[in-house]
């Protein structure tokens, strides 16, 4: 079987935007405590971070990080985890029925990202709080200095502002389990009033309104236009959430899970730009995703604790990639790609042990699952412009989306260092596939690296004693000669073939 595009840099579809590349670090399982944050660890720095965690971070190459939730935001008081640690309260989480222990907090997650390189991009809880703390922690993180809350972060050692510029205003206020959960009026007019009062401390703000938590959610639709009549003027993004998993061992259309994405998507642009045009507003607003991973969620019951267990950094959603999750992990980025124009924020949930594409032990190794490599290569690959191809390629029978193409890719192309990429997934289960692209408007060009993410065995997994066997491999099929490009894709397999 054969799949074909065309390669063009006039077709063009938007800068790629570095958020595309966010993760998430929760209070949640071990993502912190042993995950990022581990003082008693050989590899842990003055600070207590683990240096191991941060180069692996680093090596991922992401740009904006989450913090602190997700469920956990919508029940924490930011300032229990600011000041001396001997005056820090231990608390019940009541999203993961663990003990937050609060010894880490705001001053050593902002230290964390200054580390990391990375920007953060912070949540205010508005599930069972309001206006008046999320205003609080902005001034605490951004106002320079003069007031009480600044000077108390002045006092606890950061001279210098935070500058956090985008607030999400609260987490999945849609869904039933979230602490504080709220209808969309009652949401919208308490996100719409948040965001008008910090935007009065700083208009440059960039604020994210919760859209749904998953396009299945029974208000999916109604909550994204009831929550923007309210809150058009005074956000810029609204958000979305989306896990996958393969479910009765279905693998074909668990490969095809970016159908969905790419469904929901274009479903919050329609939403969202149907309010625009009610309200005859000149501003567009974009979509951060900033929850989205492959996640064995059905498994989670059986994982939380339960009635007087209340444990410090328990071992929640450690889910353990396979090969055919990280090629779905890459689908799921190509989507984030093709839409660039307005998707132009997302955060991979979560980083470090939860749904995460870094693990630790804890005082052991840290080392990268399978789902790492589709997003460090698009994070280091990806520069330039989005470009739109649009190909054709044989498709397969899936129960859930129907007939899906087997190809599903994407291209970057820099002006600059004279570079197109390609990244694509073929997801047939069982063939491997020929891959033509015309690449005459490009000129004059050859395949500079090739690799393949692909196995034998999809259900393949990577460990702390053998990480790397599923890596990526140069794939020596791709040539390039005047005027295309031909490349043999394996089954279940991510590729990036770069040109220039
Ligand atoms: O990422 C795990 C959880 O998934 C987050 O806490 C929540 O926002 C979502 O439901």
């Amino acid at each position: 079987a054969t799949a074909r595009f065309t390669l063009d840099p006039a077709f063009r579809v938007a800068p790629v935007s570095r958020r595309t590349f966010g993760t998430f670090v929760e209070h949640l399982g071990r993502c912190v405590y042993t995950g990022i944050f581990e003082p008693e660890h050989p590899a842990a720095d003055e600070d207590g971070l683990r240096s191991d965690v941060l180069a692996l971070t680093r090596e991922l190459g992401i740009s904006t990080v989450r913090y602190p939730g997700g469920n956990f935001v919508s029940g924490y008081r930011w300032e229990d985890g600011i000041g001396p640690l001997a005056d820090r309260p231990t608390r019940l989480d009541l999203a993961w029925h663990s003990t937050e222990p609060n010894t880490f907090g705001l001053e050593e997650f902002i230290r964390w990202t200054r580390k990391a390189g990375v920007e953060p991009m912070m949540a205010v809880n508005l599930g069972t709080r309001g206006v008046q703390e999320a205003l609080d922690v902005l001034e605490y993180c951004n106002i320079a200095s003069g007031t009480r809350l600044s000077d108390l972060r002045i006092a606890n050692g950061a001279k210098e502002p935070h500058g956090v510029r985008m607030w999400c205003l609260g987490n999945e206020m849609d869904g039933p389990w979230q602490i504080g959960h709220k209808n969309a009026d009652e949401y919208g007019r308490l996100a719409a009033q948040t965001a008008r009062a910090m935007r009065m401390v700083d208009p440059d703000l960039e604020l994210v309104a919760c859209g749904s938590s998953g396009s299945a959610i029974p208000t999916f639709g109604q909550w994204e236009a009831t929550v923007l009549e309210h809150a058009y003027d005074v956000v810029d993004y609204v958000s979305c959430h989306a896990y996958y998993e393969e479910k009765d061992g279905d693998l074909g259309s668990f490969l095809a899970s970016a159908v969905n994405m790419e469904n929901f998507i274009a479903d919050v642009v329609a939403t969202a730009d149907h309010v625009r045009a009610k309200k005859r507003s000149q501003k567009r607003i974009n979509i951060s995703f900033d929850e989205w991973n492959v996640w064995y969620l059905s498994r989670l019951a059986d994982e939380l604790p339960k009635g007087q267990d209340w444990p410090v950094a328990p071992r929640l959603l450690e889910d353990h990639y396979n090969l055919a999750d990280a090629v779905v992990v890459g689908s799921l980025l190509i989507t984030l790609l093709r839409h660039s124009d307005r998707v132009t924020s997302a955060s991979l949930a979560q980083l470090v042990n939860v749904i995460a594409p870094i693990m630790t032990e804890p005082g052991g190794r840290a080392w990268k699952q399978t789902t790492f490599h589709p997003f460090a290569q698009a994070s280091r690959h990806a520069t330039g412009d989005v470009l739109r191809v649009e190909p054709t390629s044989p498709t397969y029978k899936t129960t859930e989306y129907g007939d899906v193409p087997v190809l599903h890719a994407v291209a970057t192309h820099d002006e600059q260092t004279a570079t197109t990429v390609v990244f694509a997934v073929n997801r047939s289960t069982d063939a491997p596939l020929s891959l033509e692209i015309d690449t005459r408007a490009l000129g004059k060009t050859r395949v500079t690296e090739a690799y393949t993410l692909a196995g034998d065995d999809p259900y393949a997994r990577n460990t702390a004693d053998e990480p790397d066997r599923v890596s990526p491999r140069p794939n020596s099929s791709a040539v390039a000669d005047s005027g295309s490009l031909r490349a043999t894709l394996p089954p279940v397999s991510w590729n990036v073939i770069r040109l220039s």
